[in-house]
């Protein structure tokens, strides 16, 4: 029986779970002349969120990930590339002719993919207003999707480059913009400040872990057809407390628990999953704890052991503790709910094995 769960890429269809407010509010954004802005930590399904809600949306869209992108040209450059494996060239090629300055086409014979680039003296704003503004024209029978992920990153691509997004979206109404971002604290200074430009852009969409009654029912359902699994309750149980909920952490503990379930192992089926995955996974732990300077571990062998807050219950944050945090929540190895954790729990669970070995 081929294993039901998958994790890693995007997931839709039989293996997408939930969401159903999410998805609906989603859809209700993009059928009015609205935006979106798409916020949770890395791997909580914001991509999957936005694929499963426009499977049945019968409009053209563009995607792009911001992170790839490292200039306002380029990112004038990007966007056209993707305009062009939506449209054949024939088609937009007219509207060329409205552009200040002219990029250089070239097809790809073996690919069919068509390069664009422009002049590496050109004004990257005015690149970037004739690229929007083709994108505005081509929404104009049927509203494109314009779907920008790791949003955040405009801050670092270019100085002002906000401001000037900002003043260029906010002419369009053929377009609705879905804006991702995985770093919470800066896509909360890009729309939640006031001060800044992309303040109140958009409808906010915070995704949270999924909840546990909807996670246990997906796996449930699946387990129960395995055989091998005689108690699929206990064993979805036990998946959930070790990966509380978190929607890329339970499918690969799942897909490991199937496998092992299948391959006859004696014991629980669960923790040998679980001991495997903190194996497969031990150079990279131990790589990513090497790099890791004295306070990050403390606060991660606090996070690890404890379910109390690092930053102690009344007593103040030291500072020392909260830039540490800081540090590591930018760098995805800490994520905040309603309290600090570590993100992946096969980590938390390394840790602890790590300091009960001495
Ligand atoms: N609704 C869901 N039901 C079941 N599993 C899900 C769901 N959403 C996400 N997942 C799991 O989480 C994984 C990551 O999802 P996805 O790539 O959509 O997240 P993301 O937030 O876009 O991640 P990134 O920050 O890396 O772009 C999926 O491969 C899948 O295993
Ligand atoms: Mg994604």
């Amino acid at each position: 029986m081929e294993n039901p769960f998958k994790f890693g890429s995007v997931v839709e269809a039989q293996y997408f779970t939930d969401r159903r407010q999410e998805r609906d509010y989603l859809l209700q954004i993009l059928q009015s002349p609205n935006h979106a802005v798409l916020i949770s930590p890395r791997r909580f399904g914001k991509s999957s969120l936005v694929q499963e809600t426009l499977r049945t949306v019968r409009r053209p869209r563009i995607s792009l990930n911001l992170q790839a992108v490292t200039s306002t040209t380029r990112l004038a450059e990007a966007l056209l590339r993707r305009v062009f494996a939506l449209y054949p060239y024939e088609k937009v090629r007219h509207y060329f002719s409205h552009f200040r300055l002219i990029p250089t086409f070239s097809v790809n014979p073996v690919t069919g993919t068509t390069e664009v680039s422009f002049h590496p003296d050109a004004d990257s704003q005015i690149a970037l207003e004739d690229v929007f503004d083709l994108l505005e024209k081509l929404g104009k029978n049927k509203r494109l999707i314009v779907i920008l992920d790791e949003f955040q990153e405009i801050l670092k691509i270019d100085r002002n480059l906000d401001r000037i997004l900002r003043s260029i979206m906010q002419e369009q109404q053929n377009i609705n913009y879905v804006l991702m971002g995985s770093q919470e604290d800066m896509m909360k200074k890009i729309f939640e400040r006031k001060k800044s430009p992309f303040y109140h852009f958009g409808a906010l969409i915070r995704l949270d872990k999924i909840p546990y009654e909807d996670f246990f029912r997906y796996l449930s359902d699946r387990f129960g057809k395995l055989p091998q699994v005689p108690d699929a309750a206990a064993v979805s149980d036990e998946i959930l407390r070790i990966t509380s909920c978190h929607p890329y952490y339970t499918q690969q503990l799942a897909f490991q628990t199937w496998y092992v379930a299948l391959s006859g192992s004696d014991g629980d089926p669960v923790g040998l999953a679980a001991e495997q995955l903190v194996r497969m996974h031990d150079f990279d732990y131990e790589r990513l704890w090497d790099g890791m300077n004295m306070t990050n571990r403390a606060v991660l062998m606090q996070l690890a052991t404890s379910k109390s807050s690092p930053l102690g219950k009344r007593s103040q944050p030291t500072s020392t503790v909260f830039s540490a945090l800081k540090r590591l929540i930018a760098a995805g190895i800490v994520i905040k709910l309603d309290s600090y954790e570590i993100d992946d729990p096969f980590f938390a669970r390394w840790i602890r094995e790590t300091l009960n070995s001495d």
